[in-house]
């Protein structure tokens, strides 16, 4: 089977990595519908990828006309059996592994039996969400950046049964997009999230341990290693119930202590400072703004 086939997208979860991911296959030329539980997600979704194409025009990257066709290429809906029909899904829904399973396993009920069902999860077992559905060999972790739209990267997981086509054409479709995809094996945290979420972490005990304030730990970061941006920033730009997620998967998965979540994160996660999304994480947020 060839990458052509493919020609709309369905995307689960209209938030900050759906809403990127529906942006980055419309600017690629495909179709695409994008699903979330509730309308007002979708809109907010809607409204980030309006946002971003307008911020194209105003820089003269894309004209008006372009703009209104690109935006024409995308639908929503709150259903997931609105998903139907379409040639290649992509998961985004938050990083947990029930919901995640729920979806597969409807998905996999739903859609044709070529369709291909990727996962944009961040460390969850491929293998492990395959396994909700009758089709392991077309399962396969299709990992995305923050923002998506602006970042190379996107890594490819497979699952023990994953098939050399399934890969192949998600390959395909990672350059079709413009992007650069690169593999890991199927172990928690993959490469990625291992590395990055154990910074983040270690970065949150060092606040936690008065090593130094976050403005200190980031601007170190951004200094000395050349890093965007710094670590407590970047968890908050990600989202600290993510990272919370991300970092108990690598602790149950691994078995090490090293990956412990810092307990100020729990407390933070607790208390609803999840970050940008809700404006307050390690910094406060007014109108996005870091302060
Ligand atoms: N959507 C689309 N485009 C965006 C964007 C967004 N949300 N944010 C920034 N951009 C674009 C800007 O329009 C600008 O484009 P241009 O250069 O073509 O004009 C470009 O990106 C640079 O933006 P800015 O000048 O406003 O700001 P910065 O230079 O500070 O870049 C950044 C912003 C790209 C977000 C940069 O700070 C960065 O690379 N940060 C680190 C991001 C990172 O590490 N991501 C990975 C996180 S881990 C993850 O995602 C895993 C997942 O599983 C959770």
């Amino acid at each position: 089977m060839k990458i052509d086939y493919i020609r709309n997208i369905g995307v689960v979860g209209a938030g900050q990595m759906g809403s990127g991911i529906a942006e980055v296959a419309i600017q690629s030329g495909f179709q695409v519908v994008m699903m979330d539980t509730k309308p007002e997600f979708v809109e907010k979704g809607m409204a980030r990828i309006a946002g971003d194409l307008e911020r194209l025009v105003s820089k003269s990257r894309l004209d008006e006309q372009q703009k209104k066709e690109r935006m024409e290429k995308i639908s929503t809906t709150t259903l997931l059996d609105e998903l139907e029909g379409m040639d290649f899904i992509i998961e985004a829904s938050p990083e947990n592994l029930s919901i995640k399973c729920e979806i597969f396993g409807k998905l996999d009920n739903l859609c044709r039996a070529e369709t291909i069902l990727a996962s944009n999860t961040s460390s969850i077992s491929i293998t492990k969400i395959a396994s909700f559905t009758q089709r392991t060999d077309r399962v396969i972790g299709m990992h995305f950046f923050n923002p998506p739209p602006v970042m190379k990267l996107i890594e490819l997981i497979r699952g023990l049964n994953t098939s050399d086509g399934t890969f192949e054409i998600t390959r395909e479709l990672c350059i079709k997009m413009g992007k650069t995809p690169l593999s890991a094996n199927d172990y928690p945290g993959f490469v990625s999230s291992r590395l990055i979420f154990s910074l983040m972490n270690e970065a949150i005990y060092a606040l936690y341990e008065g090593v130094g304030t976050p403005e200190d730990i980031d601007s170190i970061m951004k200094l000395g290693a050349n890093h965007p941006m710094g670590p407590l920033e970047l968890a908050d730009y990600v989202g600290l119930d993510t990272v919370l997620s991300v970092m108990k998967v690598l602790q149950e998965g691994l078995g090490d202590p090293k990956y412990r979540p810092c307990p100020l994160l729990i407390k933070y996660v607790d208390a609803g400072y999840l970050g940008r999304k809700t404006g307050r994480g390690f910094y406060s947020y007014e109108t996005s703004k870091k302060q």
